[in-house]
């Protein structure tokens, strides 16, 4: 199916990881070269399903902002914009959120994986969270339908929520009229990135053992170490095999992505090494690919008004978008 409009979010809270950046950042970046009409929304509304500290939540924003920037997305060829500056995600949200029954939420599997982050007890008494935990998928769908997205750069794990997506478009569609496109995922072909200290996990923002993840703003020396710490087994040689040796094929897949080779090829150049000296070679690659981003996000950083200006020209853009497609729902609606 042709791409007409393309919609991605990240969430605010918290500097992107390598995962963040190898799983979603830079396919943002080419997507917003290969088409016209792409949106990318940092996704406030979306952070205070759990509680954040005001102040905290306004600099994570433009940090974000710093960080995308830096990363190479490009306000000229995509609308980068904050979602709360855009009141049609809520409105739209309310009226999704009537169309669908508390099960098909309490069925979803990361609500599930959520809950259990917050408080276990949450599985059974979904009471003791908040609403908004239970329901964002309701908002995730809102926020890619009102844009009429034909596609959602998604990782595998968004991938139920994308169904939930599409079923709403189609019963929306079918009681009101064909209003919607049914969207489509655009899968990302890079593996998860595991986590430096348990390979069976993905690297992610919340992990609390701090050497398991690297931050794109890490120091050289920062990265060193974690690839020094990270695990691996009892067998000297670099191979690729996922199955079996999890930690160092990790590792030949994150030097393999940030040096833009083929997985063989990094295998084939890094034959006699030993792995510990191999983590050193990954460690430099990914300096050498983080030092520039690095050192943009430290110069966008003291600029806070261009900052602040780039959210509100792209969230202007998105609202032009957004309006006359909230308008034409609200009449369908009734209203
Ligand atoms: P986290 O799990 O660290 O909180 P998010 O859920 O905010 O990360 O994910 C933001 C984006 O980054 C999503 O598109 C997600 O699929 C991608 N992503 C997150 N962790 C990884 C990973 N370890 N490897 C690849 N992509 C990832
Ligand atoms: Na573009």
């Amino acid at each position: 199916d042709a791409v007409k409009r393309i919609f991605s979010g990240i969430q605010p809270t918290g500097i992107p990881h390598l995962g963040n950046y190898l799983g979603a950042i830079e396919s943002w970046v080419r997507l917003q070269d290969e088409h016209d009409s792409v949106l990318y929304s940092i996704v406030d509304l979306h952070s205070i399903t759990v509680p954040q500290d005001p102040t905290i939540l306004r600099q994570s924003i433009l940090d974000m902002t710093a960080a995308l920037l830096a990363c190479g997305i490009n306000p000229e060829k995509s609308i980068l914009f904050q979602q709360s500056q855009v009141s049609e995600h809520t409105q739209l949200s309310w009226i999704l959120t009537c169309m669908v029954r508390l099960p098909r939420l309490q069925h979803l599997h990361q609500w599930k994986v959520n809950a259990k982050v917050q408080s276990p007890l949450q599985l059974f008494f979904p009471s003791l969270g908040t609403m908004g935990l239970l329901t964002y998928p309701v908002l995730q769908a809102s926020d890619i339908l009102l844009y009429k997205s034909t596609h959602v750069p998604v990782g595998e794990d968004q991938v139920q929520h994308m169904e939930l997506v599409q079923d709403l478009a189609q019963s929306f569609n079918k009681k009101y009229g064909e209003f919607f496109p049914v969207p489509k995922c655009i899968l990302t072909s890079m593996k998860k990135v595991k986590s430096l200290r348990d390979p069976s996990a993905k690297m992610s923002k919340s992990d609390p053992d701090k050497l398991a993840t690297v931050r794109i703003t890490d120091s050289p020396e920062e990265i060193v170490q974690k690839f020094r710490k990270a695990l691996t087994d009892f067998t000297s040689e670099v191979t690729y095999e996922p199955a079996s040796r999890g930690g160092v094929s990790n590792l030949v897949a994150i030097h393999a992505a940030v040096a833009g080779l083929p997985v063989e090829e990094v295998v084939r150049r890094s034959a006699g090494m030993d792995t510990a000296r191999y983590k050193l070679v990954v460690a430099d690659a990914v300096i050498e690919k983080f030092a520039p981003i690095k050192s943009e996000i430290e110069k966008l950083k003291m600029n806070k008004d261009h900052l602040e200006k780039v959210l509100q020209v792209g969230s202007a853009k998105a609202k032009e978008l957004a309006y006359p497609v909230c308008q034409e729902v609200k009449k369908l609606v009734g209203f």
